[in-house]
């Protein structure tokens, strides 16, 4: 596997690589990586001559400067599985490789709705920081397939966008969400949870499983209520849980509203916050 710090050295291996059919896959990730992220390499590598994974905690993405510290960071070890993985190249840049021009170099994409929900609400600008940085990877990468996990389902559904709007030569996988054994998606900020609160996180996975299984048996509205109570009960702090629409991610009011219908929640588990979704119908 080749490390590359500079966007150049990167961009020159790049060019020698490329060629008449080739794919390169990318999987664009802040590290502290786990077996979601490896998922996403594994699928990139079946499907692509090359797969480039890059590492950076993008600083324009974080609405709170704690999270951003605390993030956790463990290069040694993520090179380590990904010399291990299907990558051939990681790209490791500083904050001024990807950025040269500064950090206020924004993307001309108006995502109305599908930013003032969810993660929109709770964490102002956060989507704003991630289409800058994914836009800024793909323009150095250029790659043919673009790899995301489901676990970040908004994320993904607001690149989607951006690469529709600007239409962008790449196409966006989307991948399933990985689990550990007891149900808890996998997530770099699982690491930071109290035994007592790693304990308790798979009942996050439990309701929306249960949302999934027994739709029919309630509305909407009341599906929401139990699962804010049992997160509460529970001791989480539940920020939002919506069940919405898998294009336009509005909330629907029942079921029947559309044929593709996601369940998001993001709850708070003491200090740690966690998300996950699951795919109702679709
Ligand atoms: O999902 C993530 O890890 C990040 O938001 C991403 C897509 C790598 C952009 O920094």
């Amino acid at each position: 596997m080749y490390l590359f710090q500079r966007s150049e050295d990167l961009q020159n291996w790049l060019q020698t690589v490329r060629g008449h059919n080739r794919k390169i896959g990318f999987v664009p990730t802040m590290g502290a990586l786990h077996a979601g992220h490896l998922s996403l390499i594994d699928q990139s590598a079946a499907a692509n001559t090359f797969t480039v994974c890059s590492i950076f905690v993008n600083p324009t993405q974080f609405n709170d400067h704690t999270d951003l510290e605390k993030y956790p960071r463990t290069p040694a070890r993520d090179i380590e599985l990904l010399v291990n993985s299907g990558c051939d190249a990681l790209f490791l840049p500083a904050v001024g490789e990807v950025y040269p021009e500064g950090l206020d170099t924004g993307v001309d994409v108006s995502l109305g709705q599908l930013a003032e929900v969810m993660e929109g609400a709770f964490r102002p600008g956060h989507f704003a920081g991630v289409m800058q940085v994914v836009h800024r990877l793909l323009q150095l990468v250029l790659p043919d397939r673009l790899y995301m996990g489901q676990k970040d389902f908004q994320q993904q559904a607001i690149i989607q966008e951006m690469i529709r709007q600007l239409e962008l030569p790449v196409e966006l996988v989307m991948a399933d969400i990985v689990r550990e054994a007891d149900g808890l998606a996998m997530s770099s900020r699982n690491v930071r949870l109290s035994p007592e609160f790693r304990s308790k996180a798979p009942l996050i996975h439990e309701i929306l499983s249960q949302i999934k299984q027994d739709s029919e048996e309630r509305s909407v509205a009341e599906w929401k209520t139990w699962a804010h109570n049992q997160l509460e009960q529970a001791g989480f702090r539940p920020e939002y849980l919506e069940i919405v629409d898998g294009k336009t991610l509005q909330p629907v009011s029942s079921f029947k509203e559309s044929k593709y219908i996601v369940a998001c929640v993001a709850a708070w588990a003491g200090d740690v916050r966690l998300i996950d979704n699951v795919i109702v119908r679709g």
